[in-house]
């Protein structure tokens, strides 16, 4: 079993795409095992983005990501292609690059207000459940059409 962390980040709510973002995640037969509406601290903020300190777009970042509230998620998968297939429905982190029928190929424009994060790894994935999520808030329940995913 693997998890992905994954974001729909401000803007989204506002947009009222949250529904689409997790309809495609659900679409994949991803499963939805934790979901919280929250805002995000600074401290929180430079926490999750710690790998991007220094570089030139790390305060947009930080500023953006805390400027209004954001879907943060957990999804799961029986096997251990949970970040690989949440990375492939979300499409390229550059809009430009991100193809046609992923999330951000269909719904941003500019990297610097990015519709969702995903996890880049298993390690990524784990440390940031663990920064937004408590181990009580997860919860893995009995998926009974596990069989035909
Ligand atoms: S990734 O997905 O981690 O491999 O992508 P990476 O290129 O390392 O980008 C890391 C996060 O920084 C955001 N980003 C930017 N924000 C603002 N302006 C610019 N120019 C920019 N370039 C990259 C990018 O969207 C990633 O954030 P998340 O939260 O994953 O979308």
């Amino acid at each position: 079993m693997t998890r992905c962390f994954a974001m729909c980040k401000p803007g989204v709510l506002n947009r009222r795409l949250v529904g689409q973002v997790i309809t495609r995640l659900e679409n994949k037969g991803l499963k939805l095992v934790g979901l919280k509406l929250m805002n995000i601290s600074k401290e929180l903020a430079s926490k999750h983005y710690a790998e991007h300190q220094g570089k030139p777009f790390y305060d947009e970042l930080v500023s953006y990501i805390t400027s209004a509230p954001v879907v943060a998620m957990v999804w799961q998968m029986d096997n251990d292609d949970c970040v690989t297939l949440v990375r492939k429905v979300v499409g390229a982190t550059k809009p430009s690059e991100a193809a046609p029928g992923t999330i951000r190929g269909d719904f941003c424009s500019h990297t610097s207000h990015n519709i969702i994060h995903a996890s880049d790894s298993d390690a990524s994935a784990e440390r940031e459940i663990n920064l937004f999520f408590k181990p009580e808030e997860i919860i893995d329940w009995k998926d009974e059409a596990e069989c035909w995913f």
